[in-house]
């Protein structure tokens, strides 16, 4: 296990006064990851996963703890060189794409700030990215709005390589593409991330997406960590009972498959006032197993093997 660690990630928080109540989207987050791998951030929609990418990024503020980011504290403000080194690629590529600038424009932005001025050397340097993410140079003249889904995410990919990034935020990439185009999309991605050995923080609310990609999981429920390791032991056995219903709902694709799949197939929202309010565990309303310390106090993520970790006072032990 390589103890080169670029991200650290410390009891982060982050809560939104709207109106009267507190949101707590992010609630004391701890994760570290290590250069050149690929990290799966999972979870339902609303668990926290953007805020904490938008904390990484410095797009917001931390309402307490730190990020360090290669030895150093990582601010919200922070100079462009070191903005660099951490780019995102979104589930809709025209948050990056500007609508008003052509392809060439967008991607070249960041190569400019380089400092090659000379036009020839810029539009060379912008089809040679294209070429890497797949693209032909042609689509270098042409605005977003002519290009598909899934040219658009290739081209936001693009944008984001131009600044010769180390890490790159990956916020459900291809969520909005068809399933052959997310395929291929995914394809290239585990391509790029060899070849320029990035570190990926791949987080999507679809664990089959992450399944080859990422080498670990960090599971997220409402805005907490809660249950962490390698993708294949989580996948084998899964400890924590939301982290269950997430796998329940993957797709088998082999008898052998079919053999390790949790018998146990919950897979329930909460109707609408039945949340009652747990001091807790914040799963214990939708738990098949809770007790009543579940809804007392907090169960800390703790060590259940190498490199895994769950908060859970009654873990599926097999
Ligand atoms: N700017 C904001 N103001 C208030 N609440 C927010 C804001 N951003 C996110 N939230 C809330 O924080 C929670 C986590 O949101 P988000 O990080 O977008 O989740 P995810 O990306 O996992 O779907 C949600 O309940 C969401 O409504
Ligand atoms: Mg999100």
């Amino acid at each position: 296990m390589s103890k080169d660690i670029v991200l650290s990630i410390h009891d982060l928080k982050k809560h939104y006064q709207v109106q009267r109540t507190v949101v707590r989207a992010l609630d004391g987050v701890d994760l570290e990851i290590n250069k050149g791998e690929c990290v799966g951030i999972v979870g339902e929609s609303g668990s926290g996963k953007t805020t904490l990418a938008k904390l990484i990024l410095g797009v917001e503020s931390p309402t307490s703890g730190e990020l360090i980011f290669s030895g150093s504290t990582l601010m919200p403000k922070r100079a462009k060189a070191l903005r660099k080194k951490i780019q995102v690629v979104q589930q809709n590529p025209m948050l990056t794409l500007n609508p008003k600038r052509t392809i060439m424009q967008t991607i070249s932005l960041p190569i400019r700030i380089h400092g090659s001025s000379n036009r020839r050397q810029t539009r060379d340097e912008v089809a040679k990215l294209l070429d890497t993410v797949g693209l032909a140079p042609e689509i270098m003249d042409r605005y977003p709005s002519s290009l598909s889904g899934g040219q658009r995410q290739r081209a936001a990919l693009a944008r984001a390589l131009a600044a010769e990034p180390e890490v790159i935020i990956l916020d459900e990439p291809t969520s909005a593409l068809d399933v052959s185009v997310q395929a291929r999309i995914l394809f290239l991605l585990r391509e790029l991330q060899q070849r320029f050995s990035l570190t990926f923080i791949f987080i999507t609310h679809d664990l089959s997406v992450v399944r080859n990609m990422a080498s670990r999981l960090a599971v997220m429920y409402r805005g907490k960590i809660i249950e962490a390791g390698e993708t294949r032991r989580i996948f084998a056995a899964p400890m924590h009972h939301y982290t269950t219903m997430l796998l329940s709902s993957v797709p088998v694709v082999s008898e052998e498959e079919q053999l390790i799949k949790p018998k146990w197939t919950w897979t329930r929202s909460l109707f609408e006032g039945e949340e009652r309010h747990s001091n807790g565990c914040a799963f214990a309303p939708r738990c098949p197993k809770e007790t009543v310390e579940c809804w007392e106090q907090i169960p800390e993520n703790r060590s259940v093997g190498e490199q895994h970790s769950v908060g859970c006072y009654h873990p599926n032990l097999r």
